[in-house]
């Protein structure tokens, strides 16, 4: 049923899992691009995971949500930035299982895709709160943590932000073997290498850990979309670590893989001035991509990746590259009204309500505040 499974089937009854995603996703050329770039360009599309929500989370809740059912959980505790996909996602899932979502949001600057994802939480049942930052969230969650296992009478279950954990990291672990069924299917040599977003790493590292198991010959690069405090190669290879030694403990047929943070390739170059703030780059990576290919990309994550792809194919023409398309392909959830929102987020639609900023941070760089409007 995964490719995973076929390549170890012991795990299949050994890890949690719950199938939520339609794969395998599309594997398809980028003819228009390839021919504008000199490159052969491949995309998988897995923006097309769930024909609701897709995107990259999808695949990590398969595991996630097997394993919040094994453990009998009511509610859901997750958060992220005030355009987060991750919560969305988390939603339309829950939802499929008669979950609750609880969600804690810190600053970001506000683009399009946030004023979407925020309006879109209300209709998906999400309990949104606002918290600033990161401290803020931190507080946040111990405070629902205790509140919801009390009302709810059963354990929370937690999510880190963007879902980084070893179960979450599987779902790309899989992803690596499904791309090589893929790729041997079709008869095509790999590509040279694979370009892939990182935020909070659990997509990079579940790639890296997978091409290792499955013996890929390309080399896979991380494009850092967010501070070096949440993505960095020795957290990366610490995670790819972790979850080789959890797979290997459930089925020790599973190779030894240890990945050291020297050989995890992350590039660094194309953040801009912080996390979701839309680069030059980014923004003709988006505008080059919807008009060779009509595939929209967005400029936090997607774009940024792009960007790092298009500039390796300018030093490397007539290379094979294959773009991970992480970004919900669907079409875009129902939005509901901002004022079912909590009050705090209120300022955010409405520039004449007054805001309070407590956020610690915006304290030594106002860039984190979502007061700076960039749209
Ligand atoms: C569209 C999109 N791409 C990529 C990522 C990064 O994935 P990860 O958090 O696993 O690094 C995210 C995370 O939220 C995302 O929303």
């Amino acid at each position: 049923m995964r490719a995973l499974f076929d390549a170890f089937p012991i795990l299949r009854d050994r890890v949690p899992f719950v199938p939520l995603a339609d794969l395998p996703t599309p594997l398809t050329p980028m003819e228009c691009l390839s021919a504008e770039t000199g490159a052969e360009i491949w995309v998988k599309r897995d923006g097309l995971t769930h024909p609701i929500y897709g995107g990259n989370k999808v695949r990590k809740f398969e595991f996630i949500f097997g394993d919040v059912l094994r453990r009998g959980s009511r509610v859901v505790l997750t958060g992220g930035g005030l355009g987060s996909h991750h919560t969305l996602a988390t939603a339309v899932v829950a939802r499929q299982f008669g979950l609750r979502t609880v969600c804690g949001y810190y600053c970001q600057p506000l683009t399009d895709e946030v004023y979407h994802n925020l309006r879109a939480s209300p209709p998906l049942g999400i309990e949104a709160l606002f918290c600033g930052d990161y401290v803020g969230l931190a507080l946040s969650f111990l405070w629902q943590y205790m509140r919801w296992t009390v009302r709810s009478g059963r354990p929370v279950y937690f999510i880190y932000p963007g879902a980084p954990g070893t179960l979450g990291v599987l779902g790309y672990v899989n992803a690596a073997f499904e791309l090589k069924a893929q790729w041997e299917r079709m008869s095509i040599p790999e590509p040279e290498a694979t370009f892939v977003a990182v935020g909070s790493c659990g997509t990079f590292a579940g790639l890296l850990l997978g091409a290792r198991l499955a013996g890929w010959r390309g080399r896979v690069l991380g494009v850092r979309v967010i501070e070096e405090d949440v993505a960095n190669r020795p957290k990366i290879a610490r995670m790819v670590n972790r979850a080789a030694t959890y797979l290997r403990r459930q089925d020790p047929s599973v190779p030894p893989v240890r990945v050291t943070a020297e050989e995890v390739e992350l590039l660094d170059g194309y953040l801009g001035p912080g996390y979701a703030h839309p680069t030059p780059e980014a923004l003709r990576a988006v505008e080059w991509v919807a008009r060779t290919e009509g595939l929209p990309l967005e400029t936090t994550y997607t774009g940024k990746t792009m960007a790092a792809l298009l500039d390796y194919a300018a030093d490397h023409p007539g290379s094979r590259l294959l773009f991970v398309d992480t970004y919900a392909e669907a079409p875009k959830l129902r939005e509901g009204d901002w004022h079912q929102l909590p009050r705090p987020f209120w300022p955010i639609f409405d520039p004449s309500i007054r805001a309070r900023c407590w956020c610690w941070r915006s304290g030594w760089n106002p860039t984190f505040c979502w007061r700076r409007r960039l749209r």
